[in-house]
């Protein structure tokens, strides 16, 4: 993957999208949509996922059939709207491996802190997808990609469902070596951090909270 950026401008994905950008979505259909938008996200980010070959026995005959190489991948959801976009993911490549990042914002340094991190072993030799739907200044991605570089990660991409022009620049400066794949660049972020037009709090419309 050599762009920065991927826009996953897949039909199947722009429908379901502006479902999920419809203020009158309701929680269950919304994750849902988010599931299925994940799994085409994650078709994309894994394109280039090396292959070897194992020997089997078709009904008919042996073939030397492909099979992907290395170690498993590692999902690293950032919570807590990380998930939504992971349970997806999981479904198609159920045997990843699996870590969390939680992060919160000090309301004085306004600088992300870590609460909670655990990664799978052996992250350099993973390739690895950290999911978080909203990419918007930025700030909490490029900290919980620092943490995953400080785990041993080299191979690293990031999956989001909308990303505002203020956080890809944010991740470009800070992770140059992270391709972002996303189903889209919104216009802008507004004066409280919310992306435009987006879809309003992604965390919130996943599991109904206020
Ligand atoms: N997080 C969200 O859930 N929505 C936004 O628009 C920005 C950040």
């Amino acid at each position: 993957m050599t762009d920065h950026l991927t826009v996953v401008d897949h039909p199947l994905v722009q429908h379901k999208l502006t479902q999920m950008r419809d203020k009158d979505t309701a929680t269950p259909e919304f994750r849902r949509l988010l599931r299925e938008i994940s799994q085409l996200l994650a078709y994309e980010i894994t394109r280039e996922m090396e292959l070897t070959t194992k020997t089997i026995q078709t009904p008919m005959q042996e073939m030397d059939a492909p099979v992907l190489k290395g170690k498993k991948l590692a999902l690293v959801s950032i919570l807590r709207a990380g998930n939504g976009l992971m349970d997806g993911v999981l479904e198609l490549i159920p045997g990843a491996r699996v870590g969390f990042v939680g992060l919160y914002r000090d309301e004085e340094t306004l600088e992300p802190v870590q609460y909670y991190f655990k990664v799978p072993e052996n992250m350099g030799d993973r390739l690895v997808i950290a999911v978080d739907p909203m990419l918007a200044t930025g700030n909490s991605s490029a900290a919980a990609i620092d943490l995953l570089k400080e785990a041993g990660a080299t191979n690293i991409r990031f999956m989001c469902l909308l990303a505002a022009p203020e956080g890809v620049a944010k991740m470009k400066e800070a992770h140059p070596d992270v391709p972002i794949v996303t189903a889209s660049l919104d216009e802008r972020l507004n004066e409280k951090g919310y992306i435009m037009p987006g879809l309003g709090d992604a965390g919130d419309r996943m599991f109904g909270t206020k």
